[in-house]
């Protein structure tokens, strides 16, 4: 009885102590995007988070929903291909109006060439950002 007392307590307290930081990240670290993944060359254009990257930096654009007017600049994201099953991380450097859809994301062309050939152009794609 008392040992079940002081447990209940306890849980409590442990409710309450994982209720309190409401920040948003460890929320959206959770959720995994889907979309289809393309890629684009750098051109000596400073990405829209305001760095200029090269084509062999593995970089990534966010679709607008996801890019959040640049709350996310300079996060890593993990990216699965669908079809391989392959895993590579990217920076998050650019914003991808042109993306095919929410959870679309463009790669560099050495971050896009870890999953496929550049031929190949596009592939389906799963991805979420990682821990800060
Ligand atoms: C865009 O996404 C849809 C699924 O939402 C997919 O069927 C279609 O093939 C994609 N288009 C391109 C060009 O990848
Ligand atoms: C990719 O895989 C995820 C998880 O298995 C799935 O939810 C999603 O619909 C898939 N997306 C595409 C474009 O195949």
């Amino acid at each position: 009885m008392h040992a079940t007392g002081l447990l209940s307590v306890f849980v409590a307290l442990l409710g309450v102590a994982s209720a309190s930081p409401a920040s948003p990240e460890p929320l959206e670290r959770r959720v995994t995007h889907t979309g289809t993944a393309t890629y684009y060359l750098q051109e000596g254009a400073a990405g829209a988070c305001g760095i200029v990257h090269q084509d062999t930096d593995l970089v990534v654009a966010l679709q607008t929903e996801q890019y959040a007017n640049g709350v996310q600049c300079g996060r890593t994201i993990t990216i699965t291909d669908n079809t391989t099953g392959k895993t590579a991380t990217g920076i998050v450097a650019d914003l991808c109006p042109g993306c095919n859809g929410s959870g679309s994301i463009d790669l560099s062309e050495s971050l896009f060439e870890v999953f496929a050939p550049t031929r190949q152009g596009v592939f389906p794609v799963s991805w979420h950002f990682n821990a800060q």
